[in-house]
Parts: C-alpha cells; sequence; structure tokens
C-alpha cells in the first residue's frame, strides 16, 4: 500500500478535460419539517466522467454531502435515517448546541442502530462555514464519505458574486478505484500520520472547473474533510483575503504568495478577486512534500469583466456571540502530554482503567496516549463549572503533527512554546505541530461532556480522546 499519490497523471486526464460547474445538490433554506440526511450506499464519479465509478457511503447517497444552508438564528431540524450496515451518528462540528445533540456515540448518544432514526434539532447561535459527519467508527465511515458542509449564512453577508463551496477530501483508492477496504484499520496508518488517501477531490470530483467573470469577488468557503491529510494552499495569480477561520470573523488578511495551512477539521473562508483577463484560468493548487496538484480551477468567461478594479479590503464580519471574555487569571488549567504513535517511545498506558505495556496495547488499536492514558476515557480530563475559563495546556511529546479539535466551544490559543500570545482568531480545530507547546483557553458555556481529540481519525481512533466535563 503506497501513500503518495498513485499515478495521479492518468488520472487526471479525464478530471481536466472536464469542465463544468461543481453542482452540489442544497438542502432548501428553511425548507419546512425536518431535512432527511439518509446514511447509506451511494455511487460516485470520483475519477469524473467517463471512469468507473465509485462505491461510497454518502448522506442521501452524495459523495461530499448535501449542503446545507441555513440562516444565523434558525432552528436546524434534521432526521437522521440510518441507512448502513454500522451504528452511527451526527456531530456538527463547531457549532454550539445542547450536550445532547452533540453527536458522538458513546458519549453523548448512543450510536443510531442500523435501520434507525435521530432527530437533531438546535438553533443555530453562529454564522460561519462548519460541518457536519458521522462520529461513530468515523475513520472508516467518513473515509467512505459520510460528511458535508453546514453554511449558517450571516444577517449580512460580505459581498461576493458567488458562494462557493469547497469540500477537500483525499480517498484512498485500490487498484480497482474503490475504496480501499483492506487497510481501515491498519496499524501502520494509526501509529504514523493517519490514513492518506491517493486521490484528492472538491466536492466530490476530481479537479473541477469553478466558472466566473474576470473580475468577480468569489467567497470561497473550504473545508478540509480527509481523515489525515494537512492540505497547504496556494492560488497563483490571486491574492485572496482571508475573513474566517473555523467559522469565526477575524480582520481580513491577505494571502499575497503566501500559502493556506488547513488541518483536517479545519475551515477558511476566502474572498477571492478573480484579477484575471476574460477567457483564462488560475488553478487552486495543493502543496505537498514531494509535488503540487492543482485540485480545481477557476475558469474566466470570455467577454467583458465584471469589474475592473478589485474590490479591495473587505469589510470584517460581525463576530458571533460567543461566550467570553476569557478570565485566563481565574482559568482551570488542564495539562494534557500528547504521547505514542512510531518513534514516539510510549511504554505502555492506561487502557480501561488499567495499565498495560504497548504490545497489549496495540492488540487493542491503541497506539496513542493523553496524560498516559489511551482512550476513550470514562474519567474527564477535567471537571469545571459552567461559565469558567478553562486552559489546556497541550504538550505535543510525540513526533507527529495532530489537529486538535474541541467540541462545543471555540477556543483562542493563548501561549505557543512558552511566549505569551495576546491576538489570535477563535477556533475549533488547532494544528499542534511535533514537540510544541501549545495552550488554549475557552469559556465553558454549557454543561455536559465534550470531546475534545485528534481530528486525525486514525490517532483519535488510537487512543488521542479525551473530554470535558461542565456542570
Ligand atoms: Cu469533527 Cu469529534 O469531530
Ligand atoms: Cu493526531
Amino acid at each position: 500500500m503506497t501513500n503518495s499519490f498513485i499515478d495521479r497523471r492518468t488520472f487526471l486526464k479525464a478530471g481536466a478535460a472536464f469542465a463544468a460547474a461543481p453542482f452540489f445538490p442544497t438542502v432548501a433554506l428553511a425548507a419546512p419539517g425536518d431535512t432527511v440526511l439518509h446514511a447509506r450506499q451511494g455511487t460516485a464519479k470520483l475519477l469524473g466522467p467517463g471512469n468507473p465509478e465509485t462505491a461510497i457511503w454518502g448522506y442521501n447517497g452524495v459523495a461530499g454531502g448535501p449542503l446545507l444552508r441555513f440562516r444565523q438564528g434558525e432552528e436546524l431540524r434534521v432526521r437522521l435515517r440510518n441507512g448502513i450496515a454500522q451504528g452511527t451518528s451526527i456531530h456538527w462540528h463547531g457549532i454550539r448546541l445542547p450536550n445532547a445533540m452533540d453527536g458522538v456515540s458513546g458519549l453523548t448518544q448512543s450510536a443510531v442502530p442500523s435501520g434507525g432514526n435521530f432527530d437533531y434539532r438546535f438553533k443555530l447561535r453562529d454564522a460561519g462555514t462548519y460541518w457536519y459527519h458521522s462520529h461513530n467508527r468515523s475513520w472508516e465511515q467518513m473515509a467512505r464519505g459520510l460528511y458535508g458542509m453546514l453554511v449558517v449564512e450571516e444577517t449580512e453577508p460580505p459581498e461576493a458574486d458567488q458562494d462557493l463551496a469547497f469540500v477537500i477530501d483525499d480517498w484512498r483508492l485500490d487498484s480497482e478505484r474503490q475504496i480501499d477496504s483492506r487497510s481501515f484499520g491498519a496499524m501502520p496508518d494509526w501509529a504514523h500520520a493517519g490514513r492518506l488517501g491517493n486521490w484528492v477531490t472538491v466536492n466530490g470530483k476530481p479537479g473541477p472547473v469553478f466558472e466566473a467573470r474576470a473580475g468577480e469577488r468569489l467567497r470561497l468557503r473550504l473545508l478540509n474533510a480527509a481523515n489525515a491529510r494537512i492540505f497547504n494552499l496556494t492560488f497563483p495569480g490571486l491574492s485572496p483575503w482571508v475573513i474566517a477561520l473555523d467559522g469565526q470573523s477575524i480582520e481580513p488578511w491577505q494571502l499575497k504568495s503566501g500559502t493556506l495551512w488547513l488541518a483536517p477539521g479545519q475551515r477558511a473562508d476566502l474572498l477571492v478577486d478573480v484579477t484575471g483577463k476574460p477567457d483564462t484560468t488560475v488553478p487552486v493548487r495543493a502543496i505537498f512534500p514531494r509535488q503540487e496538484i492543482d485540485i480545481a480551477t477557476i475558469k474566466t468567461a470570455p467577454g467583458a469583466a465584471r469589474r475592473r478594479a478589485p474590490l479591495g479590503r473587505p469589510k470584517r464580519l460581525a463576530a458571533n456571540p460567543l461566550p467570553g471574555p476569557l478570565s485566563l487569571r481565574q482559568a482551570v488549567v488542564a495539562p494534557l502530554r500528547m504521547e505514542g504513535g512510531a518513534m514516539g517511545g510510549m511504554m505502555g498506558g492506561m487502557m480501561g482503567g488499567r495499565m498495560h505495556g504497548m504490545r497489549g496495547m496495540m492488540a487493542q488499536g491503541k497506539v496513542w496516549a493523553f496524560n498516559g492514558v489511551a482512550g476513550p476515557s470514562d474519567r474527564p480530563l477535567v471537571t469545571v463549572r459552567r461559565g469558567q475559563t478553562v486552559r489546556i495546556d497541550m504538550n505535543n511529546a510525540n513526533r507527529w503533527p495532530h489537529a486538535m479539535h474541541l467540541h462545543g466551544a471555540h477556543f483562542r490559543v493563548v501561549r505557543r512554546n512558552g511566549r505569551a500570545i495576546d491576538v489570535s482568531p477563535w477556533r475549533d480545530t488547532e494544528l499542534v505541530q511535533a514537540d510544541e507547546r501549545v495552550s488554549i483557553a475557552f469559556v465553558a458555556d454549557a454543561p455536559g461532556k465534550w470531546l475534545f481529540h485528534c481530528h486525525m481519525l486514525e490517532h483519535h481512533a488510537g487512543g488521542m480522546s479525551t473530554w470535558i466535563e461542565v456542570t
């Protein structure tokens, strides 16, 4: 099994010739009654038209998922129907909601059995770009396609001519161009970087072409839905404005020749001024250590330009009513030592309340630990009262980067490698590099059990999972 992109050139021929606006089934705004998300089998043209189809699992059978769109303040009402042969549940990544709606199988609800239903209902208090995905055996269910984007529209959206979802995934396909199911659970993936794919799609398509007019301003909602791959993106010839990260507004900054890192689970909202001439194309490029891949193309129509000069610096989006401010002086502090993985020198750890050596742990698929405990753990990392500020001091004591995700709240990085940080964006997922020490802080606003885990899904399943109890 190789972890590099297989035969990308042959694969891409079909994709590159395929010029069509990416089509996304949209579930209507404020549909009467509940929206149904039916987790089931489907087929997808991951390789583009004229190539074999790939059997996937998807909500309503769609690769990349139906795009859910609501307005800020609306109630989300979704009925999950489980049409797959495993238990499942839906987590609403980045959304503040009542704990019972958080969708974590085994922590906030039991997995919905095959054939069963579950109704999710909660108010969408924050605007922004979010997503939803399976939260049971997610290392398999998400690798097969069970995820989608959730857009909560601002009352005053920024000026843009098009609002485009950009859901990035890397699939691991076998020689039959089917999802490589033989390697599910493979220890080398779990102990290293996680399950890396060999085929990149955007909105379930290889190298889709986004059509625009020259001079248009596009809003791109980027989501990294991959199990484990970190994407490093550039927009050669363009200078997008980054206006939000993980759904939360930031002071707009311009990505000139720089790159944008997107770890699994993270989102970024961009305003892209299509400054090229009519009838030209510009790529959206992903940079990897050994190669670069154009994962999508923006193509301008022939004919007159939409406007002559770009619109200029956008206004900052209104902030969401997140709980705050942080009271760092009174913060409850929870140290979190992150250990394990290949070359990590871990000797063993607690599992199911008992100490095990490394061999015994590996036999259970556990190769990672937080504070010496391989999750899921029946005890919380910390218990706090509602309204308290929590600071988690992460110490990444192993050789691997980790995309740490907190459920139910956004946090700020307040310290990195010993240096205090005064201004940082609100995020729900933060990439912590090998040997880094990163402290995050948030206000515990909602009672319940809130998961905190690595969003590299094999690391999560391999032990990098804990939770915070808010009473
Ligand atoms: Cu996006 Cu616990 O997950
Ligand atoms: Cu990890």
